[in-house]
């Protein structure tokens, strides 16, 4: 960033910086949100003894216990200030506005002694929304004192969107119901016109862990995420959605049935196939935080079933890590096929199918076992019950880590990729390149590959439609980066991901990606995310609903490139990174 921006970043925001307004209208906010009102400071403060550079008591009881569930998802998740991705906490633009701990070892005292815990972008001041009526005095404090506001869930988000500094931020975790309905019919819609379906209603704070608990005590399957405390109501599915039953069941934008939001305009509306089809349209990809704050979402359940499951891991020695990704490039196509979901990393794979029986299975995988008996791995290749079953064993174990500033970067990959041998061998000669880059893909292969697509009926990128991975390069900022360290590794991170858009152009392909797993500085973002007639189409929705421009985010709908800087200066800062 040039010092020109940088003191242009600084004048814009102090005209923002809301800290110092008059007390009496946080008064009168309290009062209409019955007492829900709360101040809030950096999640990690208690082990710090200075805050913002003034003197902070450190609270060593919480402190300790802070240090003891620093990298747990479901832990941070039950405060405002929790948040799973630490970029949501910090200010990455000016990163020494931050209070980190050190993840690998969090009572490593150099990151808490002699530092100052400083409040990035959490928010001052927060709502712990228990009913409608407190989201719709939060847009009318924000009509009349321009105040912005910021939505948070679980704090999942990766482009920084659950924190806004100096908004009022509308917490949502503790509206908690959970409901079934073996007939469902979405309200307005007639049984004649739509088939009952089996479904449960989830709202907009009850996290994966308890919809899965819930999902299993009615003997039916959740396809929902990989992940114990992601908010389904929230980010998940309004920005996509997938899971590794994504390949044969399609991901949670296809099988959410209706939407209970609140619009900033101040209506609170059922959106569905029947009524405010367009807003139903929008929330399904168009992204979390912008067109409303969505009360419950209702998902269609299948049947309790039993899974396949495999896993493989080997011993990376060598170069034996080329051949393992040429493996994984040559069979993708046919696993797909066969309605394998799953993760691949460098040293392994973990994958469902709903589809094969366990002979089948084994066969389908022998060439990744015998790979793993090559090499020094282990496999296992079963069956399982149940969803609870493969959640319990495979998936809580293997989550991605938390408690750090991690960008992710990804493309999806159309399966013209896969399908000729010289795009696998384009696509093998791009793996090469990241690993002598240093950067190791994450690989979740569970796009909606075999889910029959009715066209338009999402506003999601049509990317996903035809991929067969999500090919993505995630980086760990690291709690103590310098700026020059951060800008290197994103911007190494950047480049590689312009390889993969250019591979992707040569063959012909749709160059899409899953905005919630991409860099928040991911370039000509609308046609990546939506495409360019979807986004069209967004904006208009977003128009009609928010008239006032109330709910804004780093890269929504509606976002104006004009504001990169002034209204969002975490961000902006390093808007011209790739
Ligand atoms: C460890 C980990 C695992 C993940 N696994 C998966 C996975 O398997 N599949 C997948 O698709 N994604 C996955 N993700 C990405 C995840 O889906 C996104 O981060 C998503 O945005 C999380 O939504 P949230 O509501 O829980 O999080 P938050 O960060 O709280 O919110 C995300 C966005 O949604 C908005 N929002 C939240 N609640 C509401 C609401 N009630 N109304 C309106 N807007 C709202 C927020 O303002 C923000 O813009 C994973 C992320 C992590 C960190
Ligand atoms: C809001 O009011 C409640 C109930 O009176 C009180 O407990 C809380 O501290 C108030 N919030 C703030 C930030 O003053
Ligand atoms: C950067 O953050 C520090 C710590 O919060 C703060 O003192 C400083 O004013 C910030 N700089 C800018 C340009 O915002
Ligand atoms: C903190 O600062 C004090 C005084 O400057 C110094 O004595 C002490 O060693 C410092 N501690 C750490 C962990 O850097
Ligand atoms: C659970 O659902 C499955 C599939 O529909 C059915 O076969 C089984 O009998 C059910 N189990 C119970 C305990 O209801
Ligand atoms: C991948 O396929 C190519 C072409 O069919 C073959 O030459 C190569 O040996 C295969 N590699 C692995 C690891 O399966
Ligand atoms: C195989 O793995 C074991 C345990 O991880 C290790 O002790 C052994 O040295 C490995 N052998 C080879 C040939 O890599
Ligand atoms: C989908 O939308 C495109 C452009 O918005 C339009 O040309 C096409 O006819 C639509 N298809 C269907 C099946 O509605
Ligand atoms: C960050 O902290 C780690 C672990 O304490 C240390 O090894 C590293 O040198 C630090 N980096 C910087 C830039 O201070
Ligand atoms: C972004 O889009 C513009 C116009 O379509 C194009 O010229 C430019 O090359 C694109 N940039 C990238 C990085 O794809």
């Amino acid at each position: 960033m040039s010092s020109y921006h940088f003191i242009l970043n600084l004048l814009l925001h102090m005209s923002y910086y809301v800290g110092a307004a008059d007390v009496d209208i946080w008064a009168t906010l309290n009062r209409s949100v019955n007492g829900n009102f709360h101040s809030a400071k950096p999640f990690s403060l208690p082990c710090f003894s200075l805050h913002d550079g003034s003197e902070s008591s450190p609270d060593l009881m919480l402190c300790n216990e802070i240090q003891a569930s620093y990298t747990d998802s479901l832990y941070r998740a039950e405060f405002y200030n929790g948040f799973s991705n630490n970029q949501d906490e910090m200010c990455l633009a000016n990163n020494t506005d931050k209070c980190l701990l050190d993840p690998v070892s969090p009572s490593n005292p150099s990151s808490f002694t002699n530092r100052s815990c400083n409040q990035g972008s959490v928010s001052e001041y927060y709502i712990d929304v228990q009913s409608p009526s407190d989201i719709l005095a939060a847009f009318k404090f924000s009509r009349d004192t321009g105040i912005k506001l910021s939505i948070k869930n679980s704090g999942h988000d990766y482009l920084g969107r659950s924190s806004l500094k100096d908004s009022l931020a509308l917490w949502t975790r503790n509206l908690r119901h959970l409901s079934r309905d073996s007939a469902f019919i979405p309200e307005g819609c007639s049984a004649s016109i739509l088939e009952p379906l089996n479904t449960i209603t989830t709202a907009a704070g009850v996290n994966t862990d308890e919809v899965y608990n819930f999902a299993d005590s009615q003997n039916v399957t959740f396809i929902g995420p990989y992940g114990t405390s992601i908010g389904v109501s929230g980010g998940w599915v309004q920005g996509g959605g997938h899971t590794v039953l994504s390949t044969v069941y399609g991901i949670g934008i296809d099988r959410v049935l209706q939407f209970k939001v609140i619009t900033p305009d101040g209506v609170e509306r059922v959106a569905n196939a029947c009524q405010n089809e367009d807003l139903f349209w929008a929330l399904r990809g168009g992204g979390g935080g912008t067109f409303g704050v969505v009360l419950e979402s209702t998902h269609r359940v299948e049947k309790a079933m039993s899974l396949i499951v495999s896993e493989v891991r080997y011993q990376q020695t060598g170069g034996n890590v080329n051949s393992w990704f040429e493996l994984l490039v040559n069979n993708s196509l046919p696993w797909a096929r066969q309605g394998w979901g799953g993760h691949f990393r460098s040293n392994n794979l973990v994958s469902v199918t709903p589809l094969l029986s366990l002979e089948e299975a084994k066969a389908s995988m022998k060439a990744a076992t015998d790979f793993a008996l090559a090499n020094n791995g282990t496999f296992t290749v079963e069956s399982l019950p149940s969803w609870q079953a493969f959640y319990t064993k495979y998936l809580t174990p293997n989550q991605a880590a938390v408690g750090t500033p991690r960008i992710l970067a990804s493309r999806l990959i159309p399966s013209i990729l896969f399908s000729s041998q010289e795009g696998r061998t384009a696509l093998f000669e791009l793996l090469q390149k990241a690993l002598k880059l240093g950067l190791s893909p994450y690989i979740p292969t569970d796009t909606p590959f075999l889910y029959p697509y009715p066209q338009n009926s999402t506003s999601s990128t049509i990317a996903w439609r035809d991929a067969v991975w999500m090919l993505s390069f995630g980086v760990d900022i690291g709690w103590n980066a310098t700026l020059l360290q951060q800008t290197a590794i994103l911007a190494k991170q950047a480049s590689l991901i312009k390889d993969i858009e250019d591979m992707i152009v040569e063959f012909g392909g749709v160059v899409g990606s899953y905005f919630n797993e991409d860099s928040p500085w991911t370039e000509n973002w609308t046609g990546k995310w939506w495409g360019k007639d979807n986004y069209w189409r967004l904006l208009g929705i977003k128009k009609r609903y928010d008239p006032e421009s109330l709910l804004g985010c780093w890269k929504c709908v509606g976002f104006k490139e004009e504001d990169v800087h002034d209204k969002f200066p975490c961000y902006g800062g390093i808007s011209s990174l790739a």
